[in-house]
């Protein structure tokens, strides 16, 4: 079966297949494209042996640490080689790790597991791991690891110039973008499968593997999810956050994947920077999927509490966004029945930076009242919205779909306003169906 990713997996044996030009040259920075081989990481294949599962006989999320960290061991063999640290005297300790467990693995299973740098940070960096199960390429879970480097009495240690440039010297995701010439951020985006372009836009304050299991599962259709600027890997501009902003970027990078139209699905802040694209790009929307999110502009009170959330991001930082908005952001169904989804949210606020988050609250303050673009909207319109979302209600929902001439509306049972990850069948599913009606061309 052909992989279902924006590259080829066949596996390259050596670590200088990856290299088209030698590490630390400035052309390695290019923009991948699609098809590329980018990644300086081969992956390689694990077996799950039967001892590592656990009384159901599947790999649960402890295992998978342990077979993430055995295809790790295997990559650095193959790839940079262990004595990158050793020569550089510093050694990575891991600080984070996060599973994001999808589907369960049983022995006998091979995985291909890849490994990505998303950020060299001054004395860390962030890696993602991927297990892709062979047979049937479904990924069956994703890895977040942070490491700091450590000297040898344990002390964190700045990343050394060659681990640097080792690392941090080239695109590190598949589908990812580098700076380009015509934008003025670099955004990471994941690109995934062929076909008619769906771009999967995240909203506040999250991060594109909100869409994860979209991703994975529409097929049919060229996935881009990408990190809005501010957020996750590259650039983090201290200033210049507006809906403008976000929407040319977007454009920019369609641009780049030369991607024409797209299907454009945002969820609630995402959903804000679709209706940018349309007052701005119309031309580059085919289709439109707003996904909890609304279409009025901020009231005088939400204005004043947008300000005062800036001022927790300046004076608390980032895990009080968080801890500030969670209660909100997951339905209360799944905050008793999915806990695990709560760390995994917090990790999409540790992503963005301060300024990302302080820029994203002023751009979602200062955004235009986008009811009157709702009658003009003549692109297939499909409205998804969790039942229980408190921050842009059902209601909203309902009020947009009547206001727009032609579009559908659909309510996720038992999620909140993240319905893409609290629900992630439901929504993939619904939005399946609706683009099976949209036309390709
Ligand atoms: C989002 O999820 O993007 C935000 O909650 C939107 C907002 O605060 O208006």
């Amino acid at each position: 079966m052909a992989p279902d990713r924006g590259r080829p997996y066949s596996s390259p044996q050596r670590w200088s297949d990856y290299f088209s030009v030698a590490p630390g040259n400035p052309d390695v920075a290019r923009p991948p494209l699609h098809g590329d081989p980018v990644s300086p990481f081969p992956p390689v294949e694990v077996t799950v042996y039967s001892y590592e599962c656990d009384a159901f006989g599947h790999l649960n999320q402890a295992a998978y640490l342990e077979v993430f960290e055995r295809a790790r061991w295997e990559i650095l063999a193959r790839g940079p080689g262990v004595e990158l640290f050793s020569r550089n005297k510093v050694w990575p300790a891991v600080r984070r790790a996060a599973v994001d467990y999808l589907l369960p693995a049983f022995p006998g299973d091979v995985l291909r597991v890849d490994a990505e740098v998303e950020k060299v940070g001054g004395t860390s960096l962030e890696m993602r791991q991927r297990a892709v199960r062979v047979k049937d390429e479904k990924l069956l879970a994703e890895l977040h690891i942070v490491f700091v480097m450590v000297d040898k009495d344990g002390r964190p240690a700045p990343v050394p110039a060659e681990i640097a440039s080792v690392f941090g010297s080239h695109p590190s995701r598949p589908g990812e973008m580098a700076r380009d010439g015509a934008a003025d951020v670099a955004l990471a985006a994941d690109v995934r499968g062929d076909g008619p372009a769906l771009l999967l836009i995240h909203g506040f304050p999250l991060d594109r593997s909100l869409w994860t299991h979209q991703v994975a599962t529409l097929k049919g259709w060229r996935r881009i999810a990408p990190d809005l600027r501010g957020c996750g890997v590259l650039d983090t501009p201290e200033d210049d956050y507006s809906m403008v902003r976000y929407a040319d970027d977007l454009v920019h990078l369609l641009d780049r994947l030369q991607v024409e139209k797209a299907v454009v699905a945002g969820l609630s802040m995402g959903g804000y920077i679709a209706f940018e694209l349309l007052r701005r790009h119309r031309q580059r929307v085919s289709g439109l999927i707003l996904v909890d999110t609304r279409a009025d502009a901020d009231t005088a009170e939400a204005r004043a509490t947008r300000e005062a959330l800036m001022k927790v991001a300046h004076d608390e930082g980032l895990g009080a966004v968080g801890e500030r908005m969670l209660p909100r952001l997951l339905g209360r169904t799944t905050q008793r029945t999915q806990p695990h989804l709560v760390p995994q949210v917090r990790e999409m606020v540790r992503r963005w930076s301060v300024a990302g988050i302080v820029g994203a609250l002023g751009a979602m303050r200062d955004r235009p009242d986008s009811t009157p673009l709702l009658q003009t909207i003549d692109v297939p319109t499909l409205v998804v919205v969790g039942e229980e979302d408190e921050l842009t209600p059902p209601a909203l929902s309902r009020a947009m779909t009547s206001a727009i001439p032609s579009a559908a509306m659909t309510t996720i049972a038992a999620a909140g306003h993240l319905s893409p990850l609290e629900a992630p069948s439901a929504v993939s599913r619904v939005m399946a169906e609706f683009l099976e009606a949209v036309p390709k061309s």
